[in-house]
């Protein structure tokens, strides 16, 4: 069993703000080759407005296609109740719910207030409870701008905690705490983390890092220090929100393996099938520039992944 769980945004973090469309067979072909690598978490998609975010149209498709890979779980975006409806139609096992910290960037990405999206999500909370048990998707709320927003500036903590509260009232089986716009620092990470954790328990789950500022795996670090687990990351670097002014991608996937990796902690991941992955991504997306330092310098001579 892999010691840590990252879960591949890519398909969904990063092609909502690229600046090129991937085909659909291409969008295929890269899940396929992520999951060969051994990614068993990929956000595929997302059940958005397509014509706000027209790289996301094809996402019921995706799923259907994500779904067929055996041992993979399939996870999509949904911004309210029909955003749900459809994740659930297309057959995802989790569903993610944006429900930023920062009214600005709440009004701005889902048009409702934060309030207004935790009844959204509570809402969707009833319709999975109301599935067949082997329709019923698991449902994380995932606590955007937590660190700091472009728009409205500071965040303060105590808003995070409580909007996690209502997310757990509101009965979402997990939580994630989103750097949405590359703000946090380590420090910060250990302290928030540790806050909400004081305050939801075991339902705080993922973490969710943007690069903006150079300081993803930093970030990513000081939360495994905080026992945390499961991490979003996207391949080549790709990501941000495009209602958030400033975001840009996500921590890197690569550099993410290979710092675990070389740390001793399971990914349950294969380095050189990821940079097969990583060709497939580049094939769908010729003219996107793709980061990533271990793709360029390779990996280490002697280097052992862990046992
Ligand atoms: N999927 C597809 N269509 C949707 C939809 C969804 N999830 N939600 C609403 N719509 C449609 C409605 O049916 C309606 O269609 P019509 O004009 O043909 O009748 C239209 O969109 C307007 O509906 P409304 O409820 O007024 O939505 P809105 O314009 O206030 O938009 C959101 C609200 C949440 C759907 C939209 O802001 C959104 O998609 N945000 C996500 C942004 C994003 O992807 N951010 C990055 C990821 S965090
Ligand atoms: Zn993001």
């Amino acid at each position: 069993m892999p010691e840590v769980l990252l879960c591949e945004v890519g398909p969904r973090d990063g092609l909502q703000n690229a600046k090129h469309l991937m085909p659909t067979a291409a969008k295929k072909a890269w899940i396929s080759a992520l999951a060969a690598a051994g990614l068993r978490e990929i956000e595929v998609g997302s059940f958005v407005r397509p014509k706000l975010i027209p790289a996301m149209a094809d996402s019921a498709e995706i799923v259907a296609h994500a779904r067929g890979i055996v041992g993979l779980r399939v996870v999509a975006l949904a911004p309210n109740l029909k955003g749900c409806e459809r994740a659930v139609a297309a057959g995802a096992h989790k569903i993610t719910f944006p429900v930023s910290a920062s009214r600005a960037h709440s009004l701005a990405n889902v048009r409702m207030t934060p309030e207004q999206m935790v009844e959204e999500v509570r809402r969707c909370v009833v319709l999975r409870d109301g599935l067949a048990a082997a329709q019923r998707p698991a449902i994380e709320g995932a606590v955007s701008t937590a660190f700091g927003c472009t728009m409205q500036g500071r965040v303060p903590e105590d808003d995070v905690v409580r909007l996690a509260e209502l997310l757990v009232n509101a009965g979402v089986d997990s939580v994630a705490l989103a750097d949405t716009v590359g703000y946090a620092n380590p420090a910060q990470v250990k302290r928030l983390f540790r806050c909400v954790r004081a305050a939801i328990g075991e339902r705080l789950d993922g973490a969710h890092f943007h690069d903006t500022r150079g300081l993803g795996l930093a970030n990513a670090l000081a939360a495994y220090e905080e026992d945390v687990r499961s991490f979003d990351s996207s391949m080549g670097g790709l990501g941000g929100c495009p209602f958030a002014p400033g975001a840009s991608g996500n921590v890197i996937t690569e550099d993410l393996v290979f710092m675990f990796e070389s740390m001793g902690v399971s990914t349950g991941i294969d380095f050189d099938q990821l940079i097969a992955a990583r060709e497939a991504l580049v094939r769908g997306l010729p003219q996107e520039p793709v980061y990533g330092h271990t793709p360029q310098a390779g990996l280490p001579k002697g280097f052992q992944k862990a046992a």
